[in-house]
Parts: C-alpha cells; sequence; structure tokens
C-alpha cells in the first residue's frame, strides 16, 4: 500500500491565474509581508489586510482547477474507488480551494483558508465568500472580532499533529509548486528523507541545493498529469 504525501504551494495554481507570492508577479512583489501577513500588520491597519484578502477572494470563482489539480484528484479517487492500492494526502500552503473544487477530500490547509474567516472573540471559522470588514459583525456572537482564518507569519500552522504523522508513515513525499522557503513546510522533505523517496515538481530550479532525490522542472499541468498517469499504471 502507498502512502503518498503532496505537498502543494502557490505555484500549482499558477496556470489557473492565481498569482504567486515570490518569482516575476508575485503577490510579494507589491505587498509587504509585514504589513498583510502577520499579526501585528492586521493589530496596525485592519482595513488594509482586509482590503488585501477581499481582493484575493473575489478572484477565486473566476479560477478553475488545472490539469495537475484534477491529477492529484484522480488519484486519490482511484484509492477509493479500489482501482489503485494507496493513500494519498495533500498538504497545502494554499489559502484557494482549487483541490476541493478538483474533487480532492483528503486536503489539509496548514496555512488556512481564503474562504473562512475566524472570530477572534468567540473563535466561530464561519465560510465566508464575500467581503470582509474590521466592523463586520461575527455571525455567532455579533462583535466585530472577525480576521481571514490565515496563518499569518509568527503564527502555529494548523494540523501539525496529523501532517507529521502522515509525513511519519508515507514513502512517498511530493513537493509541487513551491519555492521551499518557508518553514515548516520547507522542512518536511528533510524529516522524511531517511524513511521515503522525495520529488520535487517546480518551474525552476530551486535556490540552493535541492534536498529531493528527484527534481521534475516544467509547468505542473504538464509535469504532474505525466507523474499521476506512470503512477495508476503502476
Ligand atoms: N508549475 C510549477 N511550479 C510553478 C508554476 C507552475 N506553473 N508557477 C510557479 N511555480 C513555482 C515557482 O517557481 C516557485 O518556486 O512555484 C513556486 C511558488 O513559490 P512561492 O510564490 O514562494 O509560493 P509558496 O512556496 O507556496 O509560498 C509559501 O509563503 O507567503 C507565504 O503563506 C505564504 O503559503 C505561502 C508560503
Amino acid at each position: 500500500m502507498r502512502r503518498i504525501v503532496v505537498l502543494t504551494g502557490a505555484g500549482i495554481s499558477q496556470e489557473s491565474g492565481l498569482q504567486t507570492f515570490r518569482g516575476a508577479d508575485g503577490l510579494w512583489n507589491n505587498e509587504h509581508i509585514e504589513h498583510i501577513c502577520t499579526p501585528q500588520g492586521f493589530r496596525r491597519d485592519p482595513l488594509r489586510v482586509d482590503r488585501f484578502y477581499n481582493d484575493l477572494r473575489a478572484r477565486l470563482p473566476a479560477a478553475q482547477p488545472n490539469a495537475a489539480h484534477l491529477a492529484l484528484a484522480a488519484v486519490e479517487q482511484a484509492a477509493r474507488s479500489g482501482r489503485w492500492q494507496g493513500q494519498l494526502t495533500i498538504v497545502t500552503q494554499n489559502i484557494d480551494d482549487l483541490h476541493e473544487r478538483a474533487g480532492s477530500q483528503d486536503v489539509i490547509h496548514m496555512h488556512g483558508e481564503l474562504l473562512r474567516l475566524r472570530c477572534t472573540r468567540c473563535g466561530m471559522t464561519p465560510v465566508w465568500r464575500t467581503d470582509c470588514y474590521p466592523d463586520t459583525p461575527c455571525p455567532a456572537c455579533h462583535a466585530p472580532t472577525l480576521r481571514p482564518d490565515i496563518v499569518w507569519f509568527g503564527e502555529m500552522p494548523y494540523h501539525m499533529d496529523i501532517i507529521e504523522k502522515r509525513l511519519a508513515e508515507c514513502d512517498l513525499f511530493v513537493a509541487i509548486g513551491t519555492s521551499g522557503v518557508v518553514y515548516p513546510a520547507a522542512g518536511f522533505v528533510d524529516s522524511v528523507a531517511a524513511h521515503a523517496d522525495t520529488m520535487l515538481f517546480n518551474l525552476e530550479a530551486p535556490s540552493g541545493p535541492a534536498p529531493f532525490d528527484q527534481t521534475i522542472l516544467g509547468p505542473a499541468t504538464h509535469t504532474v498529469p505525466a507523474w499521476t498517469r506512470d503512477l495508476l499504471e503502476g
């Protein structure tokens, strides 16, 4: 029984029209991470942060899952139908819902989700598809204490217990479309190297020595379906 963990980053959604964070037209070229993606930045100027995520949220419906998202979902579907003996878990750094819209169910959002808010007063995490502002009342406790349910720099990523369990059990670790500069995700490959094979699918070669057994360069919509076809044909 194959146990595969796939870590995805912004690069897997790039061909769906969603901007990556770094690189040519990366989101962090126009915004300062400390203003947008830290609790301090939110405390200092919540409206600026809400507007940034409102803009990303408004762009999401027009983006469609691409061939790479669909290829991963097809592997999970083959496992569910018994056509393939294995388990494929997606651990995503992405806050979009393209894996789910492609049909994947075993998806762990370690950096949170764009389509969810979190009330800092009562803890409720409502699904949210429209704009949110500093005075938007929480649907549960009605206090104006909602924030994006996104993990910002300096905060603990979500679901690390189940992620670490799946990493410890896997025999193959695959990273797709991630620059490998943000921890703890960037350290996953080292944590599995002793017991699993590792593969990186990326557009560009990573800066510095890539600790992966294999590096497959190219657009994810080409490289990932080719890999999953081989995987399912076993
Ligand atoms: N196919 C494959 N890889 C691609 C493609 C593509 N079509 N387009 C871009 N890439 C690659 C880039 O070469 C780059 O290495 O995807 C990677 C995207 O890197 P980042 O923009 O840094 O995104 P990511 O690695 O997901 O960022 C990690 O940083 O800002 C935080 O929380 C944010 O989750 C994010 C984290």
